[in-house]
């Protein structure tokens, strides 16, 4: 019986030595502890022995049980130590790797061209207030001395929002709500979405945006329109920039002008960014109405002041050769990420 005991304890020996995971070590603990394992049998085997031979058998066994129980322990502890280290190994970052870009995400092109449009006039003096799209009637029209038959009122120009409110078909509203507010001196500038029942083409859409501008005080001129708008076209388009006033009617200024910059991609000579006339329109501007100032309660004996009014889409378009104003709200990232 004791040979037995030998040749159990090599056999498990040399298992666990060959032993490759948690898993085969769990068998083999099965096979020689586990209820019908051979350990289980040799136990029986010292039941059935003369009792003067009982306690060295089972001495010599619980030796062979020990000496196993310890080999399993070691061969388990170095195998996860093993597997834990080749585990890291797989897991391991090179921290001198080049890092990968991030995507840089960027202002859009009507955004970042309005916001050096602000800081111009900001730099000028002017104010900046928002208004509502939804408009009343009267702030885009009545008090902008645009009476009730005049085209502009018409439903096919206008969405109309009940009887008595319309999407702003221009900035022009806020000149009144500014000057109800504030008693002259005030220069002010506005910004913000319009809206016009237009037929949509390359140049046409129902929603676009303006810049609103005006300034009251005594003795303005239409010098200091000009001169504020030529100082503010030279620092969006260039420094040669000159602009071009030709008569224009609009209700709510008088005299009242088209504006348009001389073409800073061919100087005036005339190419296709001024479609050869050297010059480039980007809005109305004139002298504000008596009858405006009425409406507002300015004394129009005491004050003058100038308004004007451009289009964005407009001033970008033409600053960055975009072709077709539906480009700004397609979302094309060809176009957009070209001004991060
Ligand atoms: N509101 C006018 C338009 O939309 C532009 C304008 C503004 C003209 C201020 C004169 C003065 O066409």
């Amino acid at each position: 019986m004791s040979g037995d005991i030998a040749g159990l304890t090599a056999e498990a020996l040399r298992e666990i030595a060959r032993a490759e995971d948690a898993r085969a070590i769990e068998a083999i603990r099965v096979k020689f502890f586990g209820k019908k394992g051979a350990f289980a049998e040799a136990q029986k085997a010292l039941a059935a022995l003369p009792p003067a031979e009982k306690p060295a058998y089972g001495a010599r066994l619980n030796d062979a049980r020990k000496q196993i129980e310890a080999a399993l322990g070691e061969r388990a502890a170095l195998l996860e130590k093993a597997a834990l280290s080749a585990r890291l190994l797989g897991e391991s970052i090179d921290v001198t790797l080049p890092g990968r870009d991030g995507r840089e995400g960027g202002l859009h092109p009507l955004t970042e061209v309005s916001r050096q449009i602000f800081r111009i006039f900001e730099s000028m003096g002017f104010a900046v207030f928002e208004g509502p799209e939804l408009e009343e009637e009267y702030y885009n029209f009545d008090a902008l001395n645009i009476p009730p038959y005049h085209p502009a009122r018409e439903e096919q120009d206008s969405f109309y929002v009940g009887s008595d409110r319309v999407l702003r078909t221009q900035t022009s509203p806020m000149q009144i709500r500014v000057m109800q507010r504030f008693q002259p001196p005030v220069a002010a500038i506005s910004p913000g979405r319009c809206f016009r029942r237009d037929a949509v083409d390359a140049t046409h859409l129902h929603t676009f945006h303006q810049v609103e501008g005006f300034l009251v005080d005594k003795g303005v001129t239409m010098a200091d329109l000009k001169g504020v708008l030529t100082s503010f076209a030279q620092r969006l388009f260039g420094a040669d920039t000159k602009i071009r006033f030709r008569p224009d009617f609009f209700p709510f200024v008088e005299p009242g002008a088209e504006v348009a910059i001389s073409c800073f991609a061919c100087h005036g000579k005339g190419c296709r960014t001024c479609r050869q006339s050297g010059w480039i329109e980007i809005g109305g501007a004139g002298m504000i109405h008596p009858h405006v100032f009425t409406a507002v309660g300015y004394d129009y004996e005491t004050y003058s002041g100038f308004a004007f009014g451009m289009g964005i889409e407009r001033m970008v378009m033409k600053k960055y050769s975009v072709p077709d104003i539906r480009m700004f709200y397609e979302n094309d990232m060809r176009l957009i990420g070209q001004f991060r």
